[in-house]
């Protein structure tokens, strides 16, 4: 039997977007409808300026659509107050940016407990589960490294075991590869595949149609309206080795958090479709 269909990790209903500007209105969303399952793999695509990174705040909620409903795990965003949104997003979201978004003298251990401290987990707690992600993204070896000493690449796996060491559910990347060389925008595309098999959500803003075509669905944007929403079979990874990510091998499994409802990374390999 097949089965029974899950609550939707993310439901957009005629979502609407307006900034003003002085005199001048930007409609930058005009009424975008979207459905994200848990599990999913998405990539936004789109010309410049069609509104793509700001679905992608909405969906974030770094951003107050001006109409329409936004529901995460069918809690509708607009009700909460401040401090709910703020842990809802701690809780579910995590963030990767073009420019990595690094603090320029932290270590790549700091940078990556910065938001468990936020979230009030204890100092002791925070270094094993940061040690735990940078592992988790192939860089437990240079967990003392400063930005200046990584390379973009590893800059950006810094960033994003800063951005899955709350557990996330949902990962969230504007152009993460736009920085990086091709083979090292490769290494980024494995990593996320690795988070995908285990059961990370994953959406991904870019321009780039190979990154575009490692997504199970892309969805096209013009104008800001949603012009095609269209699964696809993934293209395969060029053939180059596999960067070194722990899956539940070299770390202990993070630990989960008290009443959080995602999913645990570790425990369900393959799970995704
Ligand atoms: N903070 C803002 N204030 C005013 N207008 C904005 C703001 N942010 C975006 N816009 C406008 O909204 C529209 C959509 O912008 P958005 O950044 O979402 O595009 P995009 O698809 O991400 O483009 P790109 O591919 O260049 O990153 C654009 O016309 C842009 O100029
Ligand atoms: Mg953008």
């Amino acid at each position: 039997m097949p089965d029974a269909p899950s609550q939707p990790l993310i439901e957009i209903i005629d979502l609407t977007k307006v900034y003003t500007m002085g005199t001048v209105e930007v409609h930058a969303l005009r009424g975008v409808s979207l459905t994200i399952q848990p599990g999913e793999y998405v990539a936004i695509v789109g010309a410049s300026g069609s509104g793509k990174s700001t679905l992608m705040n909405m969906i974030g909620l770094l951003d107050q659509p001006t109409g329409g409903i936004y529901r995460v795990r069918g809690t509708e965003s607009q009700k909460l107050g401040k401090k709910a949104l703020a842990d809802l997003r701690n809780r579910e979201i995590g963030f990767v940016f073009q420019r990595f978004n690094l603090l320029a003298r932290a270590t790549a251990m700091r940078q990556v407990e910065l938001p468990l401290f936020y979230a009030g987990i204890s100092a002791g707690k925070s270094k094993q589960m940061a040690k735990d992600a940078l592992t988790k993204v192939g860089l437990g070896e240079r967990t003392h490294h400063r930005p200046e000493e990584l390379s973009g690449g590893q800059q950006q796996r810094v960033a994003i075991a800063r951005a899955i060491v709350n557990q996330p559910s949902l990962l969230l990347a504007d152009e993460p590869t736009g920085a990086l060389d091709t083979h090292t925008g490769e290494e980024i595309l494995t990593l996320f595949e690795n988070l995908h098999s285990q059961g990370l959500t994953l959406v991904v803003v870019t321009h780039d149609p190979d990154v575009a075509g490692r997504a199970h669905r892309v969805i096209t944007m013009r104008d800001g309206l949603i012009v095609e929403d269209a699964a696809q079979i993934p293209s395969q990874a060029a053939a180059s080795p596999p960067i070194p990510v722990s899956v539940a091998s070299a770390s202990q499994p993070l630990a989960p958090t008290a009443a959080r409802p995602q999913i645990v990374l570790e425990t369900l390999d393959g799970a995704a479709a």
